[in-house]
């Protein structure tokens, strides 16, 4: 029977071509999108609508700390949830309190504010700035070229790209930019109304680049004397990323006279709520003979959902599963054996790979430039996309930076096989381009 008569045909939907088409009508069109309509995800393997499977080297750019559907932030939300989604800032919670207290154990003594992402972390730490400098009229924060702080006002001000500030100006006052990884540059560019000083501890959206330990202790002497204040933006390269809980821990770690290095205020978000919005900024207690963890007082600052108990629920599990499974120390081991890799396809594929950098588990490869690559030569867009589309096809997220590198920023919890697997990938696919050299430019 089942034989002979054919059954219904199958209804053929192309959920891609419907969702694309949706958002080409109704989203506002300020992202360029990947040709991709992801579905769902588990761990660090994610599958499209159409049933494709990828390795998820990207984290959704270093979110989703715990990959994907991970059960135990799923338990976290539901628990919590059932008790209390939301309460004002009005009144006391704790899960907040609990919250803040892992985060000052994990820093030093100081204070937490809560926010809801990196963006507005940083506008907390440069409403804090204007604030210690306001009596002395001193109001401009210096931060890097190449850095990257977020898209509101005050973050593309902030910015050192140009690319973000188009067409937006009158940009927001009280912003310079100097050369990163420079002491010297800073120490020349103080004004008079200089007042703090911002800069990543690993650049990510300017094509990974950790901060040097020079350039950090000479900051930290520099802000001392001068009386500034030295803030870091952690929101990519914070959070167990680097293989310790800040990217200046790990940069620092073993060096003569660093133990005691802090900055006066750092700002905090994506990893820390595991794809969760949340945000923070830390402030250190006692800055320069100023209660500077005082000093937004009630009324000064605030945010309708900064903190959430459902928010901060999430955090709190994150940071108890981090440090009950020892993830620290794996993404160092295995961000170890990633950067071996990564330094061998410098050597193998010269004619592709310029450089490799980073730390644990935000590392980079630079391309060499696309006029170079007769792979890429014919295409009008950067190198960074095309390789990061061939990854694509070839079943790998990973995540530009700029136009010539290719980041990688797995979950804390990836497993050796599928790291194993998607950098396994990546190699393929950088072998088949270097098939399109000619031999003479190997
Ligand atoms: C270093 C850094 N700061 C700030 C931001 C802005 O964070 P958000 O997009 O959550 O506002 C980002 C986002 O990529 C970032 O990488």
């Amino acid at each position: 029977m089942k034989d002979l008569v054919p059954g219904a045909p199958a209804v053929v939907r192309n959920e891609h071509a419907e969702v694309k088409s949706l958002f080409q009508q109704h989203v506002v069109p300020s992202y360029g999108r990947f040709d991709l309509t992801l579905s769902h995800g588990a761990g660090s393997v994610v599958w499209d609508v159409t049933g494709s499977r990828y390795i998820d080297l990207g984290s959704g750019i270093a979110v989703c700390a715990l990959g994907h559907a991970n059960p135990e932030i799923t338990e976290a939300l539901v628990e919590q949830s059932r008790r209390l989604v939301h309460v004002s800032n009005l009144y006391y919670q704790a899960p907040q309190a609990h919250l803040a207290r892992t985060i000052v154990r994990h820093l030093a003594p100081g204070r937490v504010f809560f926010c809801n992402s990196g963006a507005e972390a940083n506008e907390g730490l440069y409403k804090l700035a204007r604030r210690f400098g306001h009596e002395e009229g001193r109001f401009e924060i210096l931060t890097a070229t190449h850095s990257f702080h977020g898209r509101t006002l005050g973050g593309i001000a902030a910015t050192g790209q140009d690319k973000v500030k188009q067409g937006f100006g009158p940009m927001t006052p009280g912003f310079r930019h100097v050369p990163f990884n420079d002491l010297q540059a800073v120490e020349e560019s103080l004004s008079p109304a200089t007042v703090a000083v911002l800069v990543e501890g690993i650049q990510g959206e300017g094509g990974i680049t950790p901060a040097s330990v020079e350039y950090l202790l000479g900051l930290r002497r520099l802000c001392d004397e001068r009386r500034l204040l030295l803030l870091m933006d952690a929101v990519q390269c914070g959070h167990f990323r680097s293989g310790r809980y800040q990217s200046f821990q790990r940069i620092l770690e073993g060096v003569p006279g660093a133990e005691a290095f802090a900055p006066d205020g750092l700002s905090m978000a994506k990893s820390m709520g595991g794809g969760f919005p949340i945000g923070a900024f830390w402030v250190r207690e006692n800055v320069h003979g100023v209660e500077l963890g005082s000093i937004l007082g009630p009324g000064s600052h605030g945010t309708t959902y900064g903190g959430t108990p459902l928010g901060c629920a999430v955090a709190s599990r994150i940071f108890h599963v981090i440090e009950r499974d020892g993830l620290e120390a794996r993404v160092r081991q295995q961000g170890d054996w990633m950067k071996n890799v990564l330094s061998r396809w410098v050597e193998q594929f010269p004619g592709i790979v310029r450089s490799a950098r980073g730390i644990g588990f935000m590392q980079g490869i630079e391309l060499q430039p696309k006029e170079a690559i007769p792979g890429l030569a014919s295409v009008d867009r950067p190198a960074s996309l095309q390789v990061v589309h061939r990854l694509h096809e070839a079943g790998v997220l990973a995540i530009p930076s700029g136009a010539q590198v290719v980041r990688f920023l797995p979950a804390l919890n990836i497993g050796p096989s599928e790291l194993q697997e998607g950098l396994g990938t990546v190699e393929q696919v950088l072998r088949e381009l270097d098939g399109t050299l000619l031999p003479g430019r190997k």
